[in-house]
């Protein structure tokens, strides 16, 4: 029997939003390409975050490196901790990740077994204990634990030894580049730099689609500050906004970024800003508040590097899912690697006339994840208007602005549709002409795949210069003047409109 999210994953593969990787090849376990129409929607959420975490901050974008050399991971800590634990089959070779396998298993889960953090012999016990099989071969023959480095290892040219990693997050790239860019900014804090690329984990079971990949998209920010400042600038216009929070075993609460504060449950103003960013980011791609809640991270399960982290979670068809991880970094990164490297990272504080390292926050949010729970919680059954299934994308993040059609593909219709479509092409429009079908299959299929506005160009077009605009979410249309439509359709999707009223 399927589940729903086979259901929707299956969704995903027919209208193009994902392809798994090198199908053809039987596909290789965590890894998925982005279709046509995926792309755009991957695109437009990339997009929007330069555009709330960077552009309106007056915040930098680079873009380094994904091969990173191992003098820098070494520094990181990574090359060292960055690694799960690991067991292996001694009947029929195959390997599992040894948490997962504890966290599965029925009465460990009852007597509310906890395994982060734990070393590899305590996980050994408890695989004992509980009697764990293999899942493959179903005989007691696990191993002892031990950890799996997740780092993609590759060498620099053809000397072997120069070896290097593809990297396991985006943010060391920021931390070598930091010294140049705040140079080249006039070497003031607080200073925010980000970036948005691949990362890659050769994680020991991928699962759940894009949940748990080898590769992966991510959108990091790297928020430097001096440690003697722990406040945010634009904090008291948020501070008594409502989020959801949640903190060991109880269902989460609304709480204000100021009683998170106050509660310990957030570090400092910088990060309470910066989760404020968050909650409203996912709104806007379509995630219900009601479907998601930060989540303070118990000390077992922070980061080596991190004085406080907190996590967005949303909820899902495959349970409560991490999107987004925020970090109190401190100076952590800075100070590992001004040791290891020998170079000054650190900054001149003009008022206090002080060298400082900069401390950092950190917000960094999976793209892949996120494009998940938002098909999730846009996708919707067929329904007494609708005959057919489709997505409620907001039209921020639709994969068209608009499709266009001809009513018919004679008397000029579609030649004046392709005038059309150019027009709004050429006012910076991402439209899609489409012919084939009757205009009700064209309608569904435009709404399967969560366009927010079809334009139909019919016999009055050709007498009044108009066109039908028809909103997907209620199906009802207004007419529209030629010379007025970019502007119109730019105006609609920028309000978020999906319905006539
Ligand atoms: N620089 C900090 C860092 O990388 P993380 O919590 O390991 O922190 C941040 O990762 C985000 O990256 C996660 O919240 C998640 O959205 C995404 N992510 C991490 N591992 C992933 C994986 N294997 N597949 C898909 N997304 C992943």
């Amino acid at each position: 029997m399927p589940t729903q999210a086979d259901r929707l994953m299956d969704v995903a593969i027919r209208r193009s939003f994902l392809i798994p990787s090198a199908e053809i090849y039987g596909s290789p376990a965590g890894f998925y390409d982005y279709g046509a129409v995926g792309s755009q929607i991957k695109r437009k959420i990339e997009n929007l975050w330069r555009q709330e975490f960077l552009q309106k901050e007056g915040f930098h974008e680079i873009e380094t490196s994904v091969i990173v050399p191992e003098a820098v991971l070494k520094a990181s800590g990574h090359a060292e901790n960055f690694a799960d634990p690991l067991v292996t089959c001694e009947s029929c070779r195959q390997k599992f990740r040894a948490d997962h396998l504890i966290g599965e298993n029925r009465q460990a889960k009852k007597d509310g077994v906890k395994t982060a953090g734990l070393p590899p012999a305590e996980l050994s016990a408890l695989i004992r204990k509980y009697g764990i099989l293999c899942p493959q071969c179903k005989k007691p023959a696990l191993s002892d634990v031990g950890w799996f480095n997740m780092m993609f290892r590759t060498n620099i040219g053809p000397i072997e030894g120069n070896t290097a990693y593809f990297r396991p997050e985006t943010a060391q790239g920021i931390f070598m580049d930091f010294p140049r860019i705040i140079r080249n900014y006039g070497g003031k804090l607080p200073i925010g730099i980000g970036q948005v690329g691949k990362s890659a984990r050769n994680e020991i079971s991928p699962r759940q689609g894009l949940i748990r990949m080898r590769e992966f998209t991510q959108m990091e920010l790297e928020y430097f500050f001096n440690p003697r400042q722990q406040t945010h600038p634009k904090f008291a216009k948020v501070a008594h906004r409502k989020v959801r929070f949640v903190e060991g075993a109880v269902p989460p609460r609304e709480i204000t970024l100021v009683e998170a504060l106050s509660a310990g449950l957030v570090p400092n103003e910088i990060m309470a800003y910066f989760l404020w960013k968050q909650w409203e980011f996912y709104r806007m791609v379509g995630i219900p508040p009601d479907k998601m809640y930060f989540r303070k991270m118990p000390p077992e399960e922070t980061p080596h590097y991190s004085k406080g982290n907190v996590d967005l979670e949303v909820v899902t068809s495959y349970g409560s899912i991490e999107t987004v991880g925020t970090a109190y970094r401190t100076d952590y990164d800075l100070s590992q690697h001004m040791k290891h490297s020998k170079a000054d990272l650190s900054v001149f504080d003009e008022e206090t006339r002080q060298k400082v390292v900069p401390h950092v926050v950190e917000p960094s949010m999976g793209v892949d994840r996120l494009f998940w729970c938002v098909l999730e919680h846009t996708f919707r059954e067929k329904s007494a208007g609708k005959d057919w299934e489709w997505f409620d994308f907001p039209p921020c993040i639709a994969p068209y602005h608009a499709w266009v059609f001809p009513l018919m593909k004679k008397d000029g219709l579609d030649e004046k549709a392709q005038a059309v479509e150019e027009q709004l092409r050429e006012a910076g429009l991402s439209v899609c002409y489409q012919e084939s079908g009757s205009i009700g299959r064209r309608y569904a299929r435009a709404d399967e795949i969560g366009v927010p506005y079809c334009i139909t160009i019919d016999y009055e077009t050709m007498e009044k210069n108009d066109v039908t605009v028809r909103f997907r979410n209620d199906g009802r249309q207004i007419r529209v003047k030629i010379s007025e439509l970019a502007e119109k359709i730019a105006q609609f999707a920028k309000e978020g409109r999906v319905t006539l009223n």
